[in-house]
């Protein structure tokens, strides 16, 4: 892992007003545009293959092998579409972004969408967040005013028109193929993957949907060079990224750092986890990955390192909880939110979700037993590899690893009659 701090995606967020086109440009905004518009399309994607650029949604799905798949011999026309529905409990990277830079998006969605030939692009945005909408959608006004977005841009004789499009808030709507159908006007439900979106996408011609950290990181790979980025983090997992810490830290925030950075030294940029507290438990990547301990805290951040430790690095969400935090009601918490969040389609994960949160209730007052705590790794073991989409296999994350490491405090609650942690509800305080 490289040493290097120096902010990439995050460099212009102290600028004043940041987010204006005048600022953006006085910082060399929309040049990588320039410089893309005269290489080859095909040559953009061998720069981004060869960046190692992986997309920061979750999933790490190599960015240029995927705007590859696009089957240029298709006659339909081509597709791109952000990601910008960001809802993954404790995720919070994309909307400071879009907030403090929309123009780093802009420029990112026309050199993307021009490398893959799509005259078309979208970005999806959670419909909760109008302020956001409000300031992506000034930018985009901005950009085709400057002549950046529309017909024979920069006289190069390719047009691109840019859509900002607000979801409803539904948290399924972030997967894929459920934000296409809730894009069409439908509503959003996941389809069967293949064909996946690069082959049938919106429309059902060939798209590309990138989440929005990993398009924003596209005008600095034409700017900078391949290698540059690939100097950046690890071997397999290149490049700044940005990790959004919350919880029991001193200081929470969004901290940008190289792919392979450790918490303990996010912890130390952060101030550490809240004075006079120790950790215990924390999300490398929201709630839909597996906890980890404080016996991780020396784990690389990045996708091999977290998989090797029983995880994902997912979102790099990471939410931090000291020992005065009981693990079974946030467990609890979460389960609700899948419960609540499941778009129904199907039964594993819709009839799982609820039967989970009605035996995690049970014990979350102490008014379970040994048995409900095998029932309860029964129902996620019914769950997990039986979903039609992530969401029911992320449901069960949060129960099985608390469960691994914490599964003393499971039967503290019902050896004490409630949570160990609340002396109104417990025997142990008595
Ligand atoms: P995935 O691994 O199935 O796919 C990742 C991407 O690669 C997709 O765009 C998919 O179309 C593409 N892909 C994979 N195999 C392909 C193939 N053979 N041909 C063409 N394209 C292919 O992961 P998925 O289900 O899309 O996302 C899961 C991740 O999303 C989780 O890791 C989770 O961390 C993250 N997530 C993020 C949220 C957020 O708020 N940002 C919310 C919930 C989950
Ligand atoms: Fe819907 Fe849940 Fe099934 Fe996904 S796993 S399709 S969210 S019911």
């Amino acid at each position: 892992m490289t040493d290097t701090l120096t902010p990439v995606l995050s460099d212009n967020w102290d600028a004043e007003r940041s987010w204006t086109l005048d600022s953006y440009a006085d910082g060399g905004g929309y040049d990588a545009l320039k410089t893309a518009l005269g290489m080859e399309p095909g040559a953009l994607i061998d720069l981004v293959k060869d960046s190692g650029l992986r997309g920061r949604g979750g999933a790490g799905f190599p960015t240029g092998m995927k705007w590859g798949f696009i089957p240029q011999d298709n006659p339909n026309p081509k597709y791109l579409v952000v990601n910008a529905d960001e809802s993954e409990p404790g995720t919070c990277k994309d909307i400071p972004l879009m907030m403090a830079s929309p123009h780093t998006l802009v420029e990112g969605v026309i050199i993307s969408a021009y490398a893959i030939r799509a005259n078309h692009a979208f970005i999806y945005v959670r419909g909760e967040v109008l302020h956001v909408i409000r300031r992506l959608q000034r930018a985009v006004q901005e950009a085709y005013l400057a002549g950046h977005l529309g017909k024979d841009i920069h006289g190069s004789g390719y047009d691109l028109e840019l859509v900002v499009h607000a979801g409803a808030g539904a948290y399924i709507c972030g997967e894929e193929t459920a934000l296409l159908d809730s894009l069409e006007g439908r509503r959003g439900q996941p389809r069967l993957r293949p064909p996946f979106p690069a082959v049938a996408g919106l429309y059902a011609s060939p798209t590309v949907i990138n989440n929005v950290e990993s398009i924003a990181s596209v005008p600095s790979i034409v700017r900078n060079g391949a290698s540059w980025f690939g100097s950046m983090g690890t071997e397999k997992s290149k490049g700044m990224t940005l990790y959004s810490l919350s919880g029991h830290v001193t200081r929470p925030g969004q901290y940008e750092a190289p792919l392979g950075i450790t918490l303990r030294q996010l912890l130390d940029l952060a101030g550490g986890v809240r004075e006079g507290h120790e950790l215990k438990f924390w999300t490398p990547g929201g709630s839909s990955t597996p906890i980890l301990t404080a016996e991780h805290l020396d784990v690389p951040l990045d996708y091999e390192g977290v998989g090797a430790a029983g995880s994902m690095l997912g979102t790099k969400a990471l939410q931090v909880f000291d020992e005065t935090t009981c693990v079974v009601r946030a467990v609890l918490r979460w389960t609700e939110f899948y419960k609540h969040e499941s778009c129904g389609k199907c039964t594993p994960c819709r009839e799982g979700t609820w039967w989970l949160v009605q035996t995690l209730a049970r014990l979350e007052k102490g008014q379970g037993t040994e048995a409900d705590l095998e029932t309860l790794l029964d129902q996620c073991d019914n769950i997990l590899g039986r979903s039609f989409c992530a969401l029911g296999d992320g449901a069960t994350s949060p129960i099985t690893s608390s469960i691994q490491y914490f599964r003393d405090e499971y039967v503290a609650h019902f050896e004490h009659g409630g949570c160990p942690f609340d002396p109104a509800k417990s025997t142990l305080f008595a």
